[in-house]
């Protein structure tokens, strides 16, 4: 599973929910995979997002934010537990490319940069002080916004016809918000009635607060 589903619609687990699935696979001997292809390093605020959460999985999927994206790459971390498995059984697998120097050295340097520059710890700060806070208050502002929720540079933005049964607006709407943002130059990621507001880790205070104040013009003109 998703630590945090990405495109299925931001969604943070309540607390509890991944110490009761670590129980439920423990219970019936099945592997915790968790996927932090899109939420890890670092969009959530933390360089996996399950640090947030009180489990700890037996693999990890990873790619994007590991480096970026210069070098196409991705991988699973392994557990002692699983990883020794394999020091005496052949490991019945194998890939063209695995391992591949360039692509690993692309991880390091991301990682080494990523460590020096804190951009883990600056995208906690932004969520924390200029996204979170931002997007609440666009919410109060705006009620085309049904709910606002995230953590980091990784959030999800629900509009719907009406605050309390949640009705979701429809596609001409979203079509019309996504023309209008363009038309701000700000480029929107889009899924069913949400806007995704994933900026780059690296993101300033002051970019994301031009982002803000994008949005919040454009629902301004949109209702
Ligand atoms: C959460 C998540 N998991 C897995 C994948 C697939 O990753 P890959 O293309 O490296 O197999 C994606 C790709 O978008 C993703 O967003």
């Amino acid at each position: 599973i998703e630590t945090v589903p990405g495109t299925a619609g931001i969604l943070l687990p309540p607390p509890g929910y991944l110490a009761g699935v670590r129980a439920l696979c423990d219970k019936y001997d099945i592997l915790l995979i968790l996927d932090e292809v899109m939420c890890g390093f670092g969009r959530t605020g933390e360089w996996f997002a399950f640090n947030a959460f009180d489990v700890v999985p037996d693999l990890v999927t990873f790619a994007k934010g590991v480096n970026s994206g210069y070098i196409p790459v991705g991988g699973v971390i392994i557990s002692d537990a699983i990883a020794h498995t394999f020091t005496e059984r052949v490991f019945p697998g194998g890939l063209t490319y695995s391992g591949h120097p360039l692509a690993s050295a692309t991880i390091v340097a991301t990682i080494e940069t990523m460590e020096d520059e804190k951009v883990v710890e600056n995208a906690k700060h932004i969520g924390a002080t200029v996204l979170g806070p931002g997007l609440e208050a666009l919410k109060a502002k705006h009620s085309i916004i049904g709910e606002v929720r995230g953590a980091g540079v990784f959030w999800a933005v629900e509009f719907v016809t009406d605050q309390v049964t949640k009705q979701p607006v429809d596609a001409a709407w979203m079509g019309k918000l996504r023309s209008a943002l363009l038309a701000h130059k700000l480029l929107p990621f889009m899924a069913d009635n949400r806007l995704h507001v994933v900026p780059p880790c690296v993101v300033t205070e002051e970019e994301a607060r031009e982002g803000l104040a994008i949005i919040d013009t454009v629902l301004g003109e949109l209702t």
